[in-house]
């Protein structure tokens, strides 16, 4: 049907109304005065962590400051990442302009298959979905790089290259951040090289999933949203996030705007990491909410485990003050769970513990 070739489409089509599919149900709704959480904070702001004082001979007073940011958020706002500037204009451009594309163009790249290495399509599911989201995505998986790359867009014309360069510079990024966040958690140990032994080697032969959000201006953005609550399966998640707000993350029974930071980006534990530190760092429940006026480009990437890997405590972190939550769970039962409903995964998460 129509609604199938997702919300651009359905904008260029000149829509004054979201259509029945897109309306959630009143308690799930933006501004709904039902529910717990339905109330925002305005005045929260995520923590800072300055990725150069993580370099730098301050180290572990960053590390402090990181641990605290894991602890009490699981999100923070990094600034000072040193990834090139035209590095992220280009992503930024080459993601605006995918989604500028002729449908017939974009629709090429379309699959409902959960695998496809290369995947465009519409709200979180769109095979399965009861109330759809407004959002469409290109998710874009990382490896083998020499595998993939061939089959990723070939239109904007340097859509490959800023990915590629964009990849590259976020997975670094993501190991130095794994590495600090490691040593925050007291396993300095796992990450040198002299011993270097599995588990931290799972951390670094992981996946790495690109996917590029385009949520266009809605005329009724009290009605709908741009993603449900959910929370994110890997290790970690890498967001850049244009000038338009819409991320917010749900803490103490609120939800808290994530503000655009200039030259920032957003960085969050994702449920593997909740695991392995055996419920220490948590894993956040966020959504996003759709604007009335502006359209909004985000940029996850997303790194997890190996696809065969099983996912587990550190044995490091249990101990007879700290048991074991969580039971072992293999990779692909999980994400056959994070392709359910959320909630359904939230209380598989939960019934590990
Ligand atoms: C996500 O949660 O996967 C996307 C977040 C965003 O668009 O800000
Ligand atoms: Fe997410």
């Amino acid at each position: 049907s129509e609604l199938q070739k997702g919300v651009k489409h359905l904008c260029e089509r000149g829509i004054t109304k979201v259509p029945t599919k897109y309306i959630w149900p009143i308690p799930d709704r933006p501004n709904s005065g039902n529910g717990n959480s339905s109330a925002s904070n305005p005045n929260l702001k995520l923590p800072i962590i300055d990725f150069a004082k993580l370099q730098g001979s301050n180290r572990s007073q960053a590390i402090n400051s990181l641990k605290n940011a894991c602890e009490k958020f699981g999100f923070f706002q990094l600034v000072n990442h040193d990834i090139p500037k035209d590095v992220i204009e280009s992503i930024i451009d080459v993601s605006k302009g995918f989604f500028e594309l002729p449908f017939e163009e974009r629709s090429k790249y379309m699959s409902t298959d959960m695998r496809s290495p290369v995947r465009y399509g519409t709200s979180s599911n769109q095979n399965k979905d009861d109330v759809f989201c407004w959002r469409d995505f290109l998710k874009l998986s990382c490896q083998p790089l020499s595998d993939v790359l061939p089959l990723w867009p070939s239109s904007p014309v340097d859509l490959r290259q800023a990915v590629l360069d964009y990849s590259k510079n976020t997975k670094f990024l993501y190991l130095m951040l794994t590495e600090a966040i490691l040593e925050s958690l007291g396993l300095k140990d796992i990450t040198k090289k002299e011993n270097e032994n599995d588990e931290f080697r799972e951390f670094k032969d992981g996946s790495q999933l690109i996917v590029v959000n385009c949520y266009p201006a809605c005329p009724e953005p009290d009605l709908t949203l741009g993603l449900p609550p959910h929370s994110d399966y890997g290790l970690l998640t890498v967001l850049l996030q244009d000038e338009v707000q819409g991320l917010q993350i749900q803490y103490e029974g609120r939800w808290v705007t994530v503000e655009p930071l200039p030259d920032s980006l957003v960085v969050n534990i994702g449920d593997h990491l909740e695991i392995f530190s055996n419920g220490k760092y948590r894993s956040l429940i966020h959504r996003v909410l759709v604007n009335p006026s502006k359209s909004r480009i985000s940029i996850a990437s997303l790194h997890s485990l190996p696809f065969n890997s099983v996912v587990q405590p550190s044995p490091k972190l249990i101990n007879e003050d700290n048991p074991r939550r969580y039971m072992d769970t293999d990779f692909a039962s999980f994400l056959d769970y994070s392709s359910s409903s959320e909630s359904k995964r939230k209380s598989f998460l939960e019934s590990r513990k």
